[in-house]
């Protein structure tokens, strides 16, 4: 690994960083390694989650962020680790991920000729003996094998016991852990999330800070969108984002009272602002990014929304595209 320094040398002020109104100073890392993600200068941070994310990289706190799909969860730790220079992995906690992987396996190799058994390290071995922001992504889709396997690595002092290697592994004072989850421990009662689990009350109750990440005030949620697609940065481009943020706080309001099985996420209106320019026509974005995903037997009532945004029919012959 090409990380040179093993300790936050500097500390950067959250005022100018991250634009939010506050003295503190964080630590960070004044060299960028291979693990940094990438720089998203139009990326904007939510004051609170930023605030609870940046207690976890200053003072090794547990953060488990929470919300609906879509709303930035997991390119929020990114982009605040991307601010640090601190070294980040994601590791996506899907049905195929397996205790193997996490803990690590014997595997034979080749060696001058000779076939021999070496343990090779799993993720969390690797990363938590470096200075290292690991991401435990879709927390609550992971199995309960590999849950367990996590447990240890949230306990206080965060050892971790390689069994068949009788060895005890101590954290790097600068190894972090984040996790994102869609749904809270209580499995999911919106039929959104199919594929996650309910999570064990022990397993949550180690995570120090929980912060919430839904949906933002609509301003801010067009600014998001605006600095994903500054082509559209025009009187009538900042126009039709105000209304397509509209249209999807209506299809989440139609969600909240059951009227629509399916919601926009902030992210299908950054694909829908992106779409427009591919098709240089605003109803047919919609109906590829978001209409074609909905129920036949709720398409009206989508459509009636558009009408209402837009002041226009999303016509008939748009919605067969
Ligand atoms: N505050 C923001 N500023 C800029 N872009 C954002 C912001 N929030 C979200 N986005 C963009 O929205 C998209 C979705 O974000 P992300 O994948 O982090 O969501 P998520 O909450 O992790 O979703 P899921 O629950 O489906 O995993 C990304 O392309 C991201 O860049
Ligand atoms: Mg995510």
């Amino acid at each position: 690994m090409s990380q040179k320094t093993e300790i936050p040398e500097h500390t950067v002020s959250v005022n100018t960083e991250f634009g939010i109104k506050s003295a503190l100073h964080v630590p960070a890392f004044s060299e960028r390694s291979e693990y940094v993600p990438a720089l998203d200068e139009a990326y904007r941070f939510d004051p609170e989650v930023t605030l609870s994310l940046l207690a976890g990289f200053a003072h090794n706190r547990r953060v488990l962020i929470q919300g609906r799909h879509g709303t930035g969860k997991s390119t929020h730790i990114e982009q605040v680790a991307a601010r640090l220079n601190w070294p980040c992995i994601r590791v996506n906690l899907d049905g195929h991920i397996s205790r193997l992987d996490l803990v690590g396996k014997d595997t034979i190799t080749i060696q001058d000729g000779l076939q021999v058994t070496r343990f090779q390290e799993g993720v969390i071995p690797w990363a938590m003996q470096r200075p290292m922001a690991l991401i435990l992504d879709e927390y609550d889709a992971g199995r309960p094998d590999v849950m367990f396997v996590i447990q240890q690595i949230l306990e206080q002092d965060g050892r971790f016991t390689l069994l068949d290697q009788n060895r005890v592994l101590h954290p790097h004072p600068y190894f972090r852990i984040f996790a994102t989850t869609n749904t809270l421990g209580l499995g999911d009662q919106t039929g959104l999330y199919r594929g996650t689990h309910s999570l064990n009350h022990a397993q949550l109750d180690r995570w120090n800070i929980v912060s919430t990440l839904n949906y933002l005030p609509a301003a801010q949620e067009e600014a998001i969108v605006l600095g994903r697609v500054p082509s559209k940065n025009t009187e009538q481009g900042k126009h039709d984002i105000q209304a397509m943020v509209a249209l999807a706080n209506l299809t989440r309001q139609a969600f909240s009272v059951g009227d629509l099985s399916t919601l926009m996420s902030p992210r299908t209106v950054i694909t829908w602002a992106e779409n427009c320019t591919l098709f240089h026509d605003k109803r047919r974005a919609f109906v590829v990014s978001f209409f074609n995903k909905c129920d036949e037997s709720e398409q009206n009532l989508v459509k009636e929304l558009y009408q209402r945004c837009f002041n226009e029919e999303l016509v008939p012959s748009d919605a067969t595209a």
